[in-house]
């Protein structure tokens, strides 16, 4: 059985008024216990929503991390930083940081390492844009996004790995891929790990997709056999709207 996962970025979005405002509005609702839910607020406010969530089921992520535990890295933060305030997982990879911070599948490969090195659990976001889609590039593009940062990795270090497909088309656009996409896309990925692996990590390895998930989509894309979750952007600084998407999985 798949670990379901509902995690929410938010993104640099709420001040720390509204960080605390909405993590109070969460812990006030008892999710099922089939579904992991997780938040990942922005930096400045991770050792309040640490210390908040400290007895709570509901995990914080880091959206980002350096590969190093210190140095001469003006505004960066180190993976032992984050240890230090109790948050041991990190969404690495995200889209926005491969577009407007030049991330690239050799950085990343950094990152992945230090963060399985420091025992950190990782979501790792890849994603094709419109135009590699078009031209029907968009299973190569996402075979070398993951060759690179995962696929020199040992099968044990797999159990720290959960994979989010983002779709850079999809995201922050109101244009959702359809479930039929997604569900491809999801069975394609899982036919690569188990040619790189084996269909025993296949099956145990957890594929959220993301990208304007909404609470009137999110039934359709859950229900798809490759489907174990969802990583919400916009939607998920809505209390109600995550809510909805979390119980409709
Ligand atoms: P949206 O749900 O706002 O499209 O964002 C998706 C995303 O980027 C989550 O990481």
């Amino acid at each position: 059985m798949r670990q379901k996962i509902i995690a929410g970025n938010w993104k640099m979005n709420n001040d720390k008024e509204e960080t605390k405002s909405l993590i109070n509005s969460l812990k006030s609702i008892s999710f099922s216990k089939d579904v992991k839910v997780m938040i990942a607020p922005s930096y400045i406010h991770l050792s309040d929503a640490a210390e908040m969530l400290k007895d709570h089921k509901i995990d914080v992520l880091a959206q980002n991390m350096h590969f190093l535990n210190n140095g001469a890295y003006t505004g960066e933060i180190s993976p032992q930083m984050l240890k230090s305030i109790g948050i041991s997982k990190v969404i690495l990879g995200h889209s926005e940081r491969r577009i407007y911070y030049n991330e690239t599948e050799n950085s990343l490969k950094q990152k992945i390492k230090a963060a399985i090195e420091s025992n950190f659990e990782i979501i790792f976001c890849f994603g094709e844009q419109l135009s590699d889609r078009k031209k029907g590039k968009h299973f190569d593009l996402i075979k070398n996004q993951l060759k690179i940062p995962l696929f020199h990795l040992e099968s044990n270090s797999w159990k720290r790995i959960i994979l989010a497909y983002e779709p850079v088309w999809a995201i922050g656009t109101g244009e959702t891929a359809t479930p039929n996409q997604v569900q491809e896309m999801h069975s394609f990925i899982r036919g690569l790990i188990k040619q790189n692996y084996n269909d025993d990590l296949a099956n145990r390895i957890s594929i959220l997709y993301g990208g304007s998930v909404k609470s009137k989509n999110s039934k359709e894309i859950f229900s798809q056999d490759d489907v174990d979750g969802g990583l919400i952007g916009g939607a998920s600084l809505d209390f109600s709207e995550f809510v909805k998407i979390i119980e409709s999985i």
